[in-house]
């Protein structure tokens, strides 16, 4: 290799490694390209050990034992798979499904909540197996990157990083031919770069190729979770969503975990076509990106969710919220994850869902997702009250002019004031 005689990239920041230190890494591996030329990559140009670490948090579909064979046989020390699901849906899904969160209106932060757990679970495998620096396979141009560095110079100053993907220059020609002189397979062809996936328990992200064309409306195969809407069952099917405290607890009156539970959801909306998003968003590195989305599951939960938590909550309580479900979802989404502001706004998010306890039904139909009933021992609703009920109760009518007037006070006298020339 001719470049081989590149300099390694010298730290910019307190965390980044020294080249020089470099003896043992964990690699967080994925199984992909990228990764796996980073295997060889670092054992050839620092020297290095490499540990590898694989994280799954409910990708479909993967085959861990090929991936740990594949590791192996690039060279990999030790090579771990860990099934981190249960944590994922416990410690890091479950607040965001009180917090109601979706960044930019659309997107449910799938991958944003994944990063600070994988570093997390990095982090305690580097220790473990006397690593001194982690490497994975952001780019230097996404928000990943963030999320993970962050999360490791939190939680391990000691430890160093690497980010060989920001700094190798290899574009996917150059990754390609690496790959073929090392023996690592590459799938798919040489010259089509294929879609960029992020995919686990909570949705999946598409980016790269004709996505960047903002103008190019989603061509059908990059839809590999949710059946095109207008391919969707002719037969509406209505799911029962039951939550406790906040969180989903069964579904059509079958009680489940937590995984099983968003493993059912999600099979139920893609069979309907829903959770379709395709969404321009801003990166908190800058740039504006387009992805496809696919999110199944959070977008039947969420409705539910959010529906249960306005019926048990009051209009001040309700409208307080909005505001700081917006606040966590950008801390999140800007990998922030440790911020105690974080921890601070969990706490409210955790005192209003200990009401949120009740069963909405959501009716599912070629892409969308409707809420069609609703029933909670904690609604703040009185039928006998309702508009149309002959009994007064608690509500006098007689009251309510008294109460338009002192209501409306400032805003006619300022009326007034503005329109008395
Ligand atoms: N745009 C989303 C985010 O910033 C999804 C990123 C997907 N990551 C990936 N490596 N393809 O969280």
């Amino acid at each position: 290799m001719s470049d081989s005689e590149h300099a390694l990239p010298q730290p910019t920041a307190s965390y980044e490694a020294d080249p020089e230190q470099v003896g043992r890494v964990l690699l967080l591996y994925s199984g992909g390209l990228d990764t796996s030329v980073m295997l060889k990559w670092i054992q050839e140009r620092y020297g290095a050990e490499v540990v590898t670490l694989t994280v799954n948090l409910g990708q479909p579909g993967e085959d861990y034992g090929v991936i740990e064979e594949k590791a192996r046989r690039l060279g990999a020390l030790e090579c771990r798979t860990v099934d981190a699901r249960e944590d994922f849906a416990r410690d890091f899904l479950t607040p965001a499904i009180k917090a109601n969160a979706l960044y930019g209106d659309g997107y449910p932060l799938f991958t944003a909540l994944g990063r600070p757990l994988i570093a997390k679970l990095a982090v305690e495998h580097a220790r473990a197996s006397g690593c001194d620096t982690i490497a994975h396979g952001c780019t230097g141009k996404g928000n990943d990157q963030v999320r993970i560095e962050a999360t490791i110079a939190t939680l391990a100053p000691e430890l160093g990083v690497i980010a060989p993907v920001r700094s190798w220059q290899m574009g996917r020609e150059e990754e390609v031919a690496y790959a073929r002189e090392h023996g690592i397979p590459v799938k798919g062809g040489t010259e089509v770069a294929p879609y960029s996936i992020d995919t686990n328990l909570w949705g999946r992200s598409s980016e790269g190729r004709w996505i960047e064309d903002l103008d190019h409306a989603p061509e059908e195969d990059v839809f590999q979770l949710v059946t095109p809407p207008e391919r969707a069952p002719d037969q509406a099917q209505v799911v029962s969503i039951e939550f406790e405290r906040g969180v989903p607890v069964a579904l059509d009156g079958e009680r489940m975990g937590l995984v099983e539970l968003l493993e059912a959801a999600a099979q139920i909306g893609q069979r309907h076509g829903v959770g379709i998003v395709d969404h321009i968003e801003d990166r908190i590195v800058g740039l504006k990106v387009r992805d496809i989305y696919e999110v199944p599951a959070a977008t039947l939960i969420l409705t539910a969710h959010k529906e249960l938590e306005r019926l048990v909550g009051t209009i001040h309580q309700n409208r307080f919220k909005l505001a700081l479900d917006e606040q966590w979802a950008y801390l999140v989404y800007a990998g922030l994850w440790w911020e105690p502001l974080r921890g601070d706004i969990d706490a409210y998010m955790n005192a209003v869902n200990e009401q949120v306890s009740g069963t909405i039904g959501v009716k599912l139909y070629k892409g969308s997702a409707r809420v069609v009933t609703r029933s909670s021992p904690n609604a703040v609703y009185d039928a006998s009250l309702a508009t149309f009920s002959e009994s007064g109760g608690l509500f006098s009518q007689s009251a309510s002019p008294g109460f338009i007037e002192l209501f409306s006070l400032q805003s006619k006298m300022a009326w007034r004031l503005r329109n008395s020339q």
